[in-house]
């Protein structure tokens, strides 16, 4: 089985500790190792080979970070420009056997019980060697629009909704019928290639054409710029799921979580008595409930409460939580203004 790592997308929720150039997953904010090496180390004793999905820009990056943890991968592909997962998945099994698993996994996400997420992963291989696309169901704790919902019969799959509306997902959530989509994904590479044909022939075309186009050295197929351009973009969520009549799931109780914001960073990070982050560069006084990351400036506040501050070298967030949906808003400025 070949672990396809996506780490292609630059996450601008959490600006400024994500930037285009470093994104996210390269961030060592919950442990010494990156989000990206913890996918790596995760999936590692269950795979035989690892598959990088990245932007040009971030191969070094990830050479470093792959390097830093004596992990190998047996093949990068490279995209000069983002064209969402549809494609980096869709090039990554072209690279492989028609019947080869493919377990593909976003590289910044965090999951805490490892025991189980190998026996669902187990689980899953068996279900994908009989032709079926696999996905993991997270049992729902609110109304998230940034998911995919996953409405089940069992392990059958009835229907699948890539970010609906917050009305829709709210009816979802109280109707116990639906999972959150993990963004995780085990299929045979044939499979998943003719699902896309059939869906979404202009994707599976473009990449098929894009791949033989693609310079190809030992382990690096770098795809050119005018042919990934000419992939239309899209996400296998809308592309395949929606549509697939393929798809099973598995209820995957993996401690899951998308540190997709930084109210879920603020989740996962451990907290003093207060409620605020533990900071080694922080001393709040009379403040509760505040996240403060910080690389190496002292950061002290008095009388606040339920605040984000987020300082880097170059640049620094202050928001209330809870308002970080919001975060996005700084990057589409920035980039207008540049
Ligand atoms: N190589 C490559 N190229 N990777 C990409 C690209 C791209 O153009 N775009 C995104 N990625 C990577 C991201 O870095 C991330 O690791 C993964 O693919 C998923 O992309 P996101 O952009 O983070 O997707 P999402 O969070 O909006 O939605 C997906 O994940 C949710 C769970 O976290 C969907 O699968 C949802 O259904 C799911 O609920
Ligand atoms: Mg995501």
């Amino acid at each position: 089985m070949i672990n396809v790592v996506l780490c292609g997308g630059n996450g601008t929720r959490l600006w400024p500790l994500s930037r285009t150039r470093y994104p996210k997953q390269f961030n060592k904010f919950i442990s010494d190792r990156s989000l990206f090496q913890m996918t790596v180390e995760r999936n590692r004793p269950l795979c035989d080979n690892i598959f990088v999905v990245s932007n040009e820009e971030q191969y070094f990056l990830a050479l470093d970070h792959l390097d830093e943890i004596g992990a190998k991968a047996g093949q990068f592909l490279l995209e000069p420009v983002g064209r969402n997962t549809a494609p980096a998945i869709a090039l990554a099994s072209l690279a492989a056997n028609r019947n080869e698993l493919i377990l593909v996994t976003p590289s910044d996400h965090i999951i805490k019980n490892e025991r189980e997420y190998a026996r669902v992963i187990e689980l899953a291989k068996s279900m994908a060697e009989e032709g079926n696309i696999v996905t993991f169901g997270i049992t729902p704790s609110h109304a998230e629009t940034g998911y995919g919902y996953i409405e089940s019969d069992g392990y059958k799959v009835i229907s699948f909704r890539e970010k609906p509306d917050l009305y829709t997902a709210e009816q979802y959530v109280s109707s116990g019928r639906y999972y959150w989509n993990s963004g995780m994904f085990l299929f045979k590479a044939g499979v998943f290639l003719n699902e896309l044909e059939t869906y979404s022939p202009v994707i599976y075309q473009r990449s098929v054409a894009a791949f033989e186009n693609s310079k190809k050295n030992n382990d690096i197929i770098r795809i050119q710029k005018n042919d990934m351009e000419s992939i239309p973009s899209d996400s296998i969520d809308y592309a395949v799921m929606e549509k697939s009549e393929n798809v099973k799931v598995i209820p995957s109780n993996i401690g899951w979580s998308d540190l997709g914001s930084f109210e879920a960073l603020y989740e996962e990070l451990p907290k003093d008595e207060y409620g605020n982050t533990e900071a080694k560069q922080f001393i709040g006084i009379d403040s509760s409930n505040n996240m403060v990351l910080s690389h190496n400036r002292m950061v002290t506040t008095v009388d606040v409460n339920d605040l984000m501050i987020v300082d880097t070298p170059d640049a620094l967030l202050v928001s209330k939580r809870g308002s970080s949906q919001k975060v996005r808003e700084i990057v589409k400025e920035l980039k207008q203004s540049k």
